[in-house]
C-alpha cells in the first residue's frame, strides 16, 4: 500500500463483508426450501453493490436483485453471472441489453410484453409477471390480470418469452399482524391459480421482502427477497432490534474532527444558532454534512460515539460539516468518532440516526453519498487481519 493510502480519511463508511454473509447465512435459514434473492439495488443500500453481491454470493444467495437496468447490467459488467432479477424500467428502456445478458426481467402490463418481445434478439425474454396485491405500486391490478397473462401466453408461444416467475410487493411486511399482510397473500395465491388456469406453471413465486423473510412463513414461497436484513438492519427497527433477530448491521460510518474549540457559555453553533452552549464547552467540527446524506432533520440530535460517550450534533447539520458537543472531552483535531456502527461497542445505530431525523434506517444507509469512501473489511479474517477488497 502507498504511503499516500495509507493516511487517515477524513470520514469512511467500513463495511464488514462477514457481517453480509453471516446475514445471507441467517436469512436463507429463516427461509428453509426457498432460494434466496439478495436485494443489492441503490448500491447495495449504500454499502457498495458489487462487494456485497459478491459477499451474498458466497454465502449462498441464489439470486442477485435489483430495482434498475443499468444496476443489474453493472452486475453483470463486474462478473456475476448468476440469476440477476430486475423489476423498474420505463418505456423505451435498452431492454435488449438486459435479455441478451440474461436478466429476468418484470411485466406488470400487456405493453410490457410488447416491449420484450419487440426487444428480443437472439435469446427469449425471461419474465416474472407482477400482480398488483395490493399496495398500488408496480403490477396489474386483478381486473387486468388476465389480460397480461394472455399476453404473456401468446408471446411464450412465439418463443419470445419465457415467463419464470409470478411476483408482487407486500406494504406493511413490517407490521406483521396487519390484517393487509393477509389480504395480499390471498390475493398473490388467487392470481397464481389464474395463472394455472391460462396453464402457466411459472418456476418461481416471490412475495416476501426482509420483513415478511423474517415474521411471515406464509409468504415465503419458493423465492425470498430481502433487502435491508441481508445489510443487518432490521425491517422492525427499534421495535425489533437487529440483534434480536440474529442480524449483523454491517456499516459503520465514522468520521476525524476537523476541529476543536472550546467555547464560553452562550455561544451560538452553525446556520441559524439554533443551539446555544449552556455551559463553557467543547465542540467538534465533523466533516459531514447533508451532501454527504447525513440527515438534516438529526440537527439537534443526531448521536456521535466520542471518547467512550455518546454525545450529540448541536446546531444544524450543513451541507459539509457539523457540531458536535463534547462536553469537557479532552479532545484534538484528527481524533476519530462514529457516528454509528452495529452497536455492540456502545455507538449508536443507524436505527438511532432514524429516530433523531425521523425516518428509517433504510433511508439513513442508503442516502449515504459517494464522498464518502466504502471500506471493505472481513471480519472473519481477524480483526488485525481485516482484509480490504
Ligand atoms: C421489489 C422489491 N423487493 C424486495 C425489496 C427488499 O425490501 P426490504 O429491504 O424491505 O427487504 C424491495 C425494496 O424495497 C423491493 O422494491
Amino acid at each position: 500500500m502507498s504511503t499516500h493510502q495509507s493516511r487517515p480519511v477524513r470520514a469512511e463508511a467500513v463495511v464488514d463483508l462477514a457481517a453480509i454473509r453471516h446475514n445471507v447465512t441467517t436469512l436463507r435459514a429463516r427461509a428453509e426450501g426457498a432460494q434466496l434473492m439478495a436485494v443489492v439495488k441503490a448500491d447495495g443500500y449504500g454499502h457498495g453493490m458489487v462487494p456485497v453481491a459478491r459477499a451474498a454470493r458466497e454465502a449462498g444467495a441464489d439470486w442477485i436483485g435489483a430495482a434498475v437496468l443499468e444496476e443489474a447490467l453493472a452486475l453483470r459488467e463486474a462478473g456475476d453471472t448468476g440469476p440477476i432479477f430486475c423489476w423498474l424500467t420505463t418505456p423505451g428502456e435498452p431492454l435488449e441489453d438486459a435479455i441478451e445478458a440474461g436478466i429476468d426481467l418484470s411485466a406488470g402490463a400487456p405493453w410490457e410484453i410488447d416491449e420484450l418481445a419487440i426487444a428480443v434478439q437472439d435469446r427469449p425474454a425471461r419474465v416474472h409477471l407482477k400482480i398488483d396485491t395490493g399496495m398500488s405500486r408496480g403490477g396489474a391490478v386483478p381486473e387486468e390480470w388476465p389480460a397480461l397473462i394472455r399476453a404473456a401466453v401468446r408471446e411464450q408461444a412465439t418463443g419470445r418469452i419465457e415467463i419464470k416467475g409470478i411476483w408482487s410487493h407486500l406494504a406493511s411486511s413490517d407490521e406483521p399482524k396487519s390484517t393487509a399482510n393477509e389480504s395480499q397473500l390471498a390475493t398473490f395465491t388467487e392470481a397464481i391459480e389464474v395463472a394455472e388456469s391460462f396453464g402457466i406453471d411459472a418456476e418461481f413465486k416471490h412475495l416476501a421482502n426482509s420483513g415478511a423473510t423474517l415474521a411471515l412463513p406464509e409468504t415465503h414461497f419458493n423465492l425470498v427477497r430481502p433487502g435491508v436484513a441481508t445489510y443487518g438492519l432490521s425491517p422492525f427497527g427499534h421495535a425489533l432490534p437487529s440483534a434480536e433477530l440474529g442480524l449483523r448491521p454491517a456499516m459503520t460510518l465514522k468520521a476525524r474532527l476537523a476541529m476543536v474549540k472550546r467555547v464560553p457559555a452562550g455561544a451560538g453553533v452553525s446556520y441559524g444558532l439554533t443551539w446555544t452552549a449552556p455551559r463553557p464547552s467543547t465542540l467538534g467540527l465533523i466533516p459531514l454534512g447533508y451532501g454527504d446524506g447525513l440527515p438534516r432533520h438529526a440537527s439537534n440530535g443526531g448521536p456521535v460515539q466520542a471518547y467512550g460517550a455518546r454525545r450529540a450534533i448541536v446546531g444544524r447539520i450543513c451541507m459539509d460539516q457539523c457540531v458536535v458537543d463534547l462536553e469537557d472531552d479532552d479532545a484534538a483535531a484528527g481524533d476519530e468518532v462514529v457516528l454509528f456502527g452495529p452497536g455492540t461497542a456502545g455507538e449508536p445505530t443507524a436505527d438511532d440516526w432514524a429516530d433523531a431525523a425521523g425516518t428509517i434506517n433504510y433511508e439513513i444507509v442508503t442516502r449515504l453519498g459517494p464522498r464518502i469512501p466504502r471500506r471493505y473489511v472481513d471480519s472473519a479474517l481477524g480483526s488485525t487481519a481485516a482484509a480490504e477488497r
